[in-house]
């Protein structure tokens, strides 16, 4: 019996053939993927990442909570139309502290991986709590009570749970959360320790109201962070250094 005579055997049995193919296929898929578990510069590591200050943190959770990944992406691909609005295409190393990550499948507003800086925390307050104060034709919901919410938030138990994934948060972190948080929206606050562990934190007053600290001052931590820790002016496309 030929080689060629033994495939009959598939051929006349659908469950092996179904197998058979199975394995074949599988072959093809482990060895495009299964390097990537093992390779060291799956994620380069880029110079300025950091993980997210506890006040940043907060702030990405009113993001996820409020929908705002619904409209808005965080991926800069690397075409010419995107990167000549929003900036250098993104990094994997620039959502290697998400989880989740906001990457995104569809924009009704602008990709915000490099809002950060883009405008002052005067222009977000108004934008968030009217888009259409700013921009008369948006479609983006009010946020207008995110200004009148108290932050509520377990500081330290989000860091931890956040190392529990991988994000490397030292203990000291976790020590000084509740009080970095506090720090970072408090313009008379000393901010030494929150930037030796947290470097380049937006801080001050958010929200335009000092007196207390609100949802809106957290995610307006977040948004002004946003794509502002990697230097580009620095950061060489083949190495990550320079
Ligand atoms: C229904 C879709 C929708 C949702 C949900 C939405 N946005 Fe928007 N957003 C838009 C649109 C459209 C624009 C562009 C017009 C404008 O600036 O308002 C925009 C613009 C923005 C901008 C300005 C970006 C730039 O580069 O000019 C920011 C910042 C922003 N949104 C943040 C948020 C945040 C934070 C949330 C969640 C709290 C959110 N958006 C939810 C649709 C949305």
């Amino acid at each position: 019996m030929s080689l060629l005579d033994k495939h009959a055997i598939f051929e006349k049995n659908t469950s092996l053939l179904f197998l058979g193919s199975l394995l074949v296929v599988s072959i093809g898929g482990i060895v495009e993927i299964a390097p990537l578990f093992y390779l060291e510069n799956t994620i380069e590591k880029v110079e300025g990442m950091r993980p997210y200050s506890p006040l940043e943190l907060a702030g990405r959770d009113i993001y996820v909570r409020e929908g705002c990944y619904v409209c808005h992406s965080q991926m800069i691909r690397p075409f010419r139309d995107e990167v000549e609005r929003y900036g250098h295409y993104s990094l994997a190393a620039e959502s290697m502290f998400d989880h989740p990550f906001q990457w995104g499948s569809k924009r009704t507003g602008p990709d915000l991986a490099r809002v950060g800086d883009r405008y002052s925390n005067e222009w977000h307050v108004q934008h968030l709590t009217e888009p259409r104060d700013v921009v008369p034709e948006s479609v983006m919901p009010s946020y207008s009570f995110l200004k009148q919410t108290p932050l509520k938030v377990d500081a330290a138990g989000h860091l931890k749970a956040n190392r529990t994934v991988g994000v490397p948060y030292t203990d000291a972190m976790i020590e000084n959360a509740q009080a970095d948080l506090l720090a970072q929206a408090n313009p008379d606050a000393d901010t030494t320790d929150l930037l030796a562990r947290y470097p380049k934190a937006k801080t001050g007053d958010f929200d335009g109201d000092p007196t207390q600290l609100t949802e809106m001052d957290a995610l307006i931590a977040y948004l002004q962070m946003l794509g502002t820790l990697v230097d580009f002016s620095t950061y060489d496309d083949a190495t990550g250094y320079r």
